[in-house]
């Protein structure tokens, strides 16, 4: 296990970038917990950035998902970022109405899933586990995965 301690922002897109190059290859799915503002979205954007998406990557929070297209640099072929927040999702219900199995159908894509709980029970084996912690000052985060 990798335990990373950033103290910025930025610190914490570069540690996604990475994170993207060593572990995520097409159709993975990547699990993202912790608490609000811990740093998933910004991680996220990280992720987003390995994969030259030039979409502004925001909290899907209120609509469920986004999706940015993005260059894969292993093989320059188009992949699709699908980017989950389950926040606002309460019951596994919810995770049916949206359709939410078919999306693992789709080719070429990368999946990343903030507040994965709820999900678990469809995907939980598949899930790359990213946490994401408070660190002792304001700008701290502890990264593990
Ligand atoms: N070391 C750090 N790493 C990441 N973000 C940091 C760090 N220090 C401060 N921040 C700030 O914390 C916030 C993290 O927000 P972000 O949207 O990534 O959280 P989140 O985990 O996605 O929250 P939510 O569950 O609400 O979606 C940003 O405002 C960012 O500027
Ligand atoms: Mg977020």
């Amino acid at each position: 296990m990798q335990i990373i301690i950033t103290k910025s922002a930025d610190e914490t897109h570069l540690v996604g970038k990475n994170y993207a190059k060593e572990n995520i290859r097409t159709n993975n799915i990547i699990g993202l917990y912790g608490p609000l503002g811990s740093g998933k979205t910004v991680f996220t954007k990280g992720i987003a950035s390995y994969f030259n998406v030039k979409d502004i990557v925001n909290s899907p929070t209120f609509i469920i998902s986004n999706e940015y297209k993005g260059i894969d640099p292993i093989n320059n072929k188009e992949v699709t970022i699908i980017h989950f927040d389950f926040y606002r999702i309460n019951k596994t219900d919810e995770l049916y109405s949206i359709g939410f199995q078919e999306y693992f159908n789709r080719k070429n894509s990368i999946f990343i899933i903030e507040w994965p709980e709820l999900a678990e029970e469809f995907i939980g084996k598949k899930i790359k586990k990213v946490e994401f912690l408070y660190g002792k000052t304001k700008n701290q985060r502890i990264i593990k995965y």
